[in-house]
């Protein structure tokens, strides 16, 4: 995210739009491609990668790999890795700039914290705010020496208190009875966040100063690799990107290595991992991950690998179709493992048209169509808590907009995570909204929207505060707004560069 002077922002101009009509594929995933440039510098002989994102986040990975001398070609959205294998990395002339990124800057801690060199490892404003000590602290346990940035007061913007109306932070109760909960819903573990949240019925309300003193590390972050020692470790929060960080500094290690999470967060690394010939096996109903590089040769297998596209970003297309009257929207070639489709889950829980189609397979990753179609049903509201809210984090800035045009209450819970993202998404998400007119409570973990049904809400000038997914919401809510909407446009590129242009091939007012 870089400090821009507000006038001179490139923007996006959004207007009402009809209905959005065709059959799209979007970029690919943003995580898979992380782990296949990674993995693909870590194979014996040569990657050959297809359907590679394009992001400002991906390209922070390659760059940084290149730096340790991993030789990568890349010609559009095909790349060739060299893999040179653990062994053949070396020290970094200079910083490695992990740009927006906090895979990028999470995943290098663990490969690095095995490697025998020092390495420092540097981000934008946006990522230099985000902690890093839920990395370090079991790197560090495992031989790590890795530093940082120390401060006890959190830093503006990212994790800030939110700039309005904490006080009653509560629902309706008439609306939450209404709320169907999905399957998943039921199946999740109530989470220990979820008391200090919004809360129907007069319990303790949040005050915007609880949270804002933390005591944390910060980038840069220097980590000087060697030796490491395996260890069994519980994560405070359930992170793929802890997670992932671990199982590379685990597979450097001596002995076993067993990470346990409080829910099952996206497994990309494990299955691409265990594809490739990785000692990693994973145990998905224990949330535990067992990596035992005893006994490994050290290699992992090269060969093809395909990225399917990334739901994640098809996520913003999709609430575009269900909320633009008479849309009829498919997303073709887009990645559909389980631990990413909360949205869908959402969604269809909220009664949306979705048709989902599992077609094929690519390196243990399910891939497939999802259609989505504008109903005279409509949308109604209905809570986003537990496994459901881990299983759609990042799409939580698309389903806030659903639930602007849905019938009754939405209240999205259990996402602490939110306030450390590329902004603090529940800050944001809640301000955003109600300056387009929306009425929003917002609570230390979550936050409630009550749905507009159809009626359009205010167009304007949307301030993402740097983040990607922000500034899609912003765009998307801007095709159903009575006036026009304007979108600071440079941060979409941070994972979705072509969101524009596949908007407007759809048939959607955006310039
Ligand atoms: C990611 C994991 C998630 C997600 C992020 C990408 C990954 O973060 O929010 O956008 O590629 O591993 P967590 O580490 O909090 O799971």
């Amino acid at each position: 995210m870089k400090q821009q002077d507000p006038s001179s922002e490139p923007l996006l101009r959004i207007s009402r739009s009809p209905a959005l009509r065709g059959k799209v594929s979007v970029p690919g995933d943003k995580s898979i491609s992380h782990r296949a440039l990674l993995f693909g510098a870590l194979a014996d002989g040569a990657v050959e990668i297809s359907g590679l994102g394009l992001g400002g986040d991906n390209a922070s990975t390659m760059a940084a790999l290149r730096a340790l001398g991993v030789p990568i070609r890349q010609t559009g959205t095909d790349a060739r890795v060299e893999g040179v294998g653990l062994a053949g990395l070396h020290e970094a002339s200079g910083s490695l700039d992990c740009g927006n990124s906090g895979t990028t800057m999470r995943l290098f801690c663990g490969l690095l914290a095995g490697r025998p060199f020092v390495s420092t490892l540097i981000g934008d404003e946006s990522l230099s705010r985000r902690p890093m000590a839920r990395v370090a602290t079991p790197l560090r346990r495992m031989g790590a020496v890795i530093d940082g940035r120390q401060e006890t007061t959190r830093p503006s913007r990212v994790g800030s208190p939110p700039a309005f109306g904490t006080d009653s932070p509560s629902c309706p109760p008439r609306a939450l009875s209404r709320a169907p909960s999905p399957a998943a819903y039921h199946r999740a573990r109530p989470s220990e966040a979820s008391g200090a949240g919004w809360q129907v019925g007069g319990r303790r309300a949040w005050k915007p100063s609880e949270g804002s003193h933390i005591n944390d590390l910060f980038p840069p972050l220097t980590v000087r690799g060697g030796a490491l020692q395996g260890i069994e470790y519980e994560l405070p929060v359930a992170s793929a990107q802890i997670k992932s960080a671990l199982i590379l500094a685990g597979l450097q290690a001596r002995g076993r290595t067993v990470i346990s999470e409080p829910g099952l967060s996206r497994d990309h690394s494990e299955r691409m991992l265990r594809f490739i010939g990785a000692p990693v096996s994973a145990e998905p109903e224990q949330r535990r991950v067992v990596v035992d590089p005893t006994g490994w040769n050290g290699r992992l297998r090269a060969g093809p690998v395909t990225v399917p596209g990334d739901l994640s970003s098809a996520a913003f297309l999709l609430v575009a179709a269900l909320i633009v009257p008479d849309s009829d929207v498919t997303v073709d070639n887009v990645g559909l493992n389980p631990t990413r489709t909360g949205v869908l889950d959402a969604l269809l829980a909220m009664g949306a048209d979705l048709e989902i189609k599992v077609t094929g397979e690519a390196m243990g990753e399910p891939l497939g169509s999802v259609r989505a179609r504008w109903s005279e049903r409509g949308l109604h509201g209905i809570a986003v808590a537990g496994e459901l809210a881990l299983r759609s984090i990042d799409e939580i800035p698309a389903l806030a907009v659903a639930a602007v045009m849905a019938d009754g209450t939405t209240e999205f819970g259990d996402l602490r995570e939110l306030r450390v993202k590329e902004s603090d998404r529940i800050a944001c998400i809640a301000r955003e909204l109600q300056r387009a007119g929306v009425t929003v409570r917002e609570a230390r973990d979550g936050f409630c929207v009550m749905g507009t049904g159809r009626r359009p809400c205010q167009g304007g000038r949307v301030q993402p505060d740097g983040d990607h997914r922000i500034a899609m919401a912003g765009a998307i809510l801007g095709l159903v707004a009575a006036d026009a909407t304007e979108v600071p446009s440079q941060d979409i590129a941070t994972s979705f560069p072509s969101f524009a242009r596949l908007l407007q091939e759809l048939g959607a007012m955006v310039g």
